[in-house]
């Protein structure tokens, strides 16, 4: 009777257990009767901390005995019976610990330039990485304590072209290696714990390279660390079954039985996420849409078009029967390629195919031409063996299909999962200027098309539902990728025809086209060979010939005139200045300045200025951050292997800019990568390979270098050096002036700008003339100079010594002195012949009056 009670009341109510925290090793349970009016909650004491419960049960209270017990987790919930679960990485951040290092020398420096495992997301941990061309490592930590046995747990990741090495070490043992796993997949890797302490660390060893190359870790899970877990989690993501230590996400065409994802029955699918069989439904009938067809091989000018089923199948094919198969023409190979017998294979380097019908063979390319080679694609009986295709989910997994081929195209399922992303990618090394690689798409109104070059997005195609696209690429390796994103509504698909690569190293070819000016080729070549600087190709492009007198070639090219007042070096490979340079009825002594073509200047080779000279360049002269070298007329080749450069042509003047005050374009960029870690975040710039101008100013003259690195995505770099007339400045100096956009600008003060005196520029001092001779003194005026470098010239010049009466001041003064003492005599004697009648009258008349009254 009792029993029967106890079996009704137990029956009848439903119970919550809450367990206390464990204390003294005992806890206790507060049983809380839910709709039974009858029974108020109580507790029951003492039960012992230690009872255990594995994964996927979680702690319970028989109510009959007053006794623990475990009880499976419901649908739909899970737990992993007592332990750790890190999978929400920043809330999670202390619970671990993680260093990172760089090989320096033979040790590694913990905690030098790098970053350690680090949250790239709340639900990605992932290794860090350090400067490329280094060795690096990162460790993460944890030490937990397992009361009863248990598991590490961990699910990880590898990035597709990433390489290094990734252990695991519990208590210093290796325990986990992968060296190198090629999959995209998330893995999990299981490794048993022991009761007790554990040192677990987890680590990523890689040389670093440009490519990304990382492990990223979605959850790590310790079981055992708890007796038993207390409750169920709901699952968050996918389903369980009763008693789940996990939750799963069944892909489409599958669903969860025993925790495990099991395939439909056949001629059944399911949507994706499906948790029971149930959910598998019967599929429709197939359609045209479903099977597809190719072609076999060609025989006796004839090939069977063949039809075959899709795959994926999504449909009921049964009593549904494919077209007949029947022959057709074989039409023509892809581009670049014949019949041999039976299956086309690509035209034999050097040769190349135009009409690539059946019985047609290659043809022989002529001396003086080449033939470019292409990889053509559209033929689509399967995925090429150069193709890599994979999809992921839109929960990041990695989905079981991939484009798939459907003979004459390829296709991404509309059966594919919502939101899922469907990759095709290689790549391909291409040789040509001007190579290019093309397709053609067509695509449901939904989904997204988006198209890569070396992980940079070339296209993305929203709208269009289908079209075609060309980009041209540089000579060198290119990954390329093609990427249909589905949106979240069922039903989507992209389809590709065609992809067409154009200039490769490898493939057929379909064109026999003439070298380019400066280029040659002796027949049944694939590319031109160069011809050397200071030569071109004949007319023929048959033969290296040396440039015509007055003209040079850098290489590669035609010959061309140096500019005006300019002149070829003796190899004809660039243009310089004479060693007189006469421009204007003005002449310049540069020898001196300019040294030898290809050694220093005259003045690099005085001790003085052994820190101021650079091969043939002048430097380093100092603005801001960048250095310059400037070289006068003297161009070589930059020999410093620390610094990345851009290109490898001779320069007239370079500088070494920090990398980040350069605005070029990506693809430069990537040129400039193997360097020297030292000087790593500097660039070396060609400033100018060619001498385009040479004119005279008031002061002196200006020297123009063009044509050096690219400077922006139009133009290149350029220098334009004033020289100005400085007597007191013998070699002088590069001084930085401005910069205008692509163009710098110094200015160099130098005796050497300094034109030599002409007649009207001197200064003339005359002597006297003594015994027939004179001293003349020729100066130079303030901006000129005598070639053979005297300030003045002397010369002697002969002179007649004149006798003083015959010269005409004495004359006049003689005559006019003469006049003075005529004039001054005659004065005279009027004057004293007009005294002596005064005397004379005054004594008549004096001689009178005595005589008168005395009489
Ligand atoms: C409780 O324990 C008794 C006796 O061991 C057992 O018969 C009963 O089935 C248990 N009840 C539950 C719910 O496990
Ligand atoms: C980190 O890099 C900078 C420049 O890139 C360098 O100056 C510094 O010395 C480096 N630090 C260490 C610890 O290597
Ligand atoms: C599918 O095909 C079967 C036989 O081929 C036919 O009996 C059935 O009616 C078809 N179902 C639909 C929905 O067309
Ligand atoms: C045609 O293929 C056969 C073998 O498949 C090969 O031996 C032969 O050289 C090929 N012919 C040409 C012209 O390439
Ligand atoms: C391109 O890749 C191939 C194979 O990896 C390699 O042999 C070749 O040297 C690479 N070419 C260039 C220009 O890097
Ligand atoms: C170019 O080819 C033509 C015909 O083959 C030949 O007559 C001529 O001499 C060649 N010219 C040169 C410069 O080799
Ligand atoms: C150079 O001098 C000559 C005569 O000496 C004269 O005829 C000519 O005009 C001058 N040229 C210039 C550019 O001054
Ligand atoms: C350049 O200088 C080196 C040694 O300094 C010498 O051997 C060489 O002959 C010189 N070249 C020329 C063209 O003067
Ligand atoms: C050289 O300079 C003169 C005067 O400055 C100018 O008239 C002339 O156009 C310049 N020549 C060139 C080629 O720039
Ligand atoms: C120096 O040059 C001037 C004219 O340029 C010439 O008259 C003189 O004779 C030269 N002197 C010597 C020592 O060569």
């Amino acid at each position: 009777m009792v029993f029967i009670l106890l079996w009704y009341i137990s029956a009848a109510c439903e119970y919550s257990v809450d367990f206390s925290e464990c204390h003294e090793a005992t806890i206790a349970a507060l049983i809380t009767p839910k709709d039974c009016n009858e029974k108020k909650p109580w507790v029951i004491q003492n039960l012992p901390c230690d009872h255990q419960c594995p994964a996927g049960e979680h702690l319970d209270i028989n109510i009959t005995t007053s006794t623990l017990t475990c009880k499976p987790c419901q649908e739909n919930t899970y737990n992993i019976g007592g332990g750790i679960t890190i999978n929400s990485w920043n809330l999670h951040r202390h619970d671990f610990s993680s260093f990172c290092y760089v090989l320096e020398g033979k040790s590694w420096k913990r905690g030098a330039n790098c970053t350690s495992w680090h949250a790239s997301s709340d639900e990605i941990l992932i290794s860090g990485t350090t400067d490329i061309n280094n060795w690096y490592a990162t460790d993460l930590y944890l030490f937990p304590y397992l009361v009863k046995p248990g598991k590490l747990k961990l699910i990880y990741r590898r990035e597709v072209s990433g390489l290094g090495d990734f252990f695991i070490y519990v208590d210093n043992f290796l325990q986990y290696i992968d060296m190198k796993n090629p999959s995209y997949d998330w893995f999990t890797v299981d490794i048993p714990l022991e009761c007790g302490r554990h040192d677990i660390q987890i680590s990523f060893i890689n040389y670093v390279t440009e490519k990304i190359s990382e492990i990223a870790i979605k959850e790590i899970q310790i079981r055992g660390t708890e007796y038993a877990d207390y409750k169920c989690l709901p699952c968050g993501k996918g389903k369980s079954t009763k008693g789940a230590d996990q939750c799963l996400h069944c892909e489409m065409g599958s669903y969860l039985d025993k925790n495990e994802c099991k395939k439909c029955p056949y001629g059944t699918t399911s949507l994706p996420g499906s948790g029971n069989i149930l959910d598998c439904y019967k599929l429709k009938n197939c359609t045209e849409l479903d099977y597809h067809y190719y072609f076999s091989e060609c025989k006796d000018e004839k090939k069977t078009k063949i039809y075959e089923w899709n795959y994926p199948l999504m449909c009921d094919n049964n009593g549904i029967n494919l077209p007949d198969m029947h022959d057709i023409d074989c039409g023509g190979c892809p581009l670049g390629e014949f019949y041999n017998e039976t299956h086309c294979e690509y035209c034999k380097t050097g040769s190349y195919i135009v009409d690539s019908n059946p019985g047609k063979e290659c043809l022989e390319c002529s001396a003086g031409k080449y033939s470019p080679k292409i990889l053509a694609f559209n033929d689509w009986s399967e995925i090429p063996d150069q193709f890599r295709t994979w999809c992921m989910s839109a929960e990041n997994t990695i989905c079981s299909f991939g484009w798939e081929s459907r003979g004459t195209f390829i296709v991404t399922s509309p059966l594919y999962e919502p939101g899922s992303s469907i990759y095709l990618e290689t790549t391909v090394e291409f040789v040509e200027e001007g190579s290019y690689f093309s397709y053609t798409f067509s695509k449901s109104s939904e989904a997204n098309f988006i198209v890569y070059a070396d992980g940079q997005v070339k296209d993305s195609f929203q709208n269009e539902a289908l079209g075609s696209s060309q980009h041209s690429l540089s000579p060198g390796n290119h990954t390329l990728k093609w990427l249909c994103k589905h949106s979240s509504i069922l039903s989507e698909h992209c389809s590709l025809s065609g992809i067409f690569f154009h200039g490769t190293r490898h493939g057929g070819s379909a064109a026999c086209v003439s070298c380019k000016d400066g280029l040659i080729s002796k027949g049944n070549q694939q590319m031109c060979t160069p011809c050397p600087a200071g030569f071109t190709s004949n007319s023929n492009h048959t033969l290296c010939i040396p440039c015509p007198s007055g003209m040079f070639s850098k290489g590669s090219s035609k010959c061309s005139q140096c500019p005006p007042f300019t002149i070829p070096d003796k190899n004809s490979e660039f243009c310089t200045l004479p060693d007189l340079l006469t421009i204007n009825n003005k002449t310049f002594q540069t020898q001196k300045l300019r040294g030898k073509i290809g050694n220093a200047s005259d003045y690099c080779k005085e001790d003085r200025m052994l820190k101021y000279c650079y091969g043939t360049f002048f430097g380093p002269s100092l603005h801001k951050e960048n250095l310059f070298y400037v070289s006068f007329a003297n161009p070589s080749e930059i020999k410093m292997p620390n610094y990345a450069k851009v290109s490898n042509m001779n320069a007239y003047a370079f500088g070494i800019f920090p990398k980040s005050s350069l605005t070029l374009t990506e693809i430069e960029y990537l040129e400039l990568e193997d360097i020297c870690s030292e000087a790593h975040n500097k660039i070396l710039v060609n400033l100018g390979s060619e001498l385009s101008l040479v004119n005279t100013t008031n002061l002196g003259f200006v020297l123009e270098y063009s044509n050096g690195d690219h400077c922006d995505k139009y133009k290149k770099f350029t220098t334009r050096i004033e020289f100005l007339c400085d007597k007191y400045d013998k070699e002088g100096w590069p001084f930085f002036s401005h910069e205008n956009g692509c163009e710098i600008s110094f200015i160099w003060p130098t005796i050497h700008a300094c034109k030599f005196c002409s007649d009207n520029d001197l200064v003339v001092h005359k002597g006297e003339c003594k015994d027939g001779k004179r001293e003349v003194h020729y100066y130079e005026s303030e901006n000129c100079v005598f070639a053979n470098n005297t300030k003045f010239v002397k010369e002697i010049e002969k002179c007649e010594e004149k006798s003083v009466i015959r010269s005409w001041p004495f004359l006049v003064l003689a005559i006019v002195s003469v006049v003075l003492i005529i004039l001054a005599s005659v004065v005279l004697v009027w004057i004293f012949k007009i005294k002596r009648t005064i005397v004379l009258t005054q004594a008549k008349l004096s001689s009178r009056s005595s005589a008168g009254p005395e009489e």
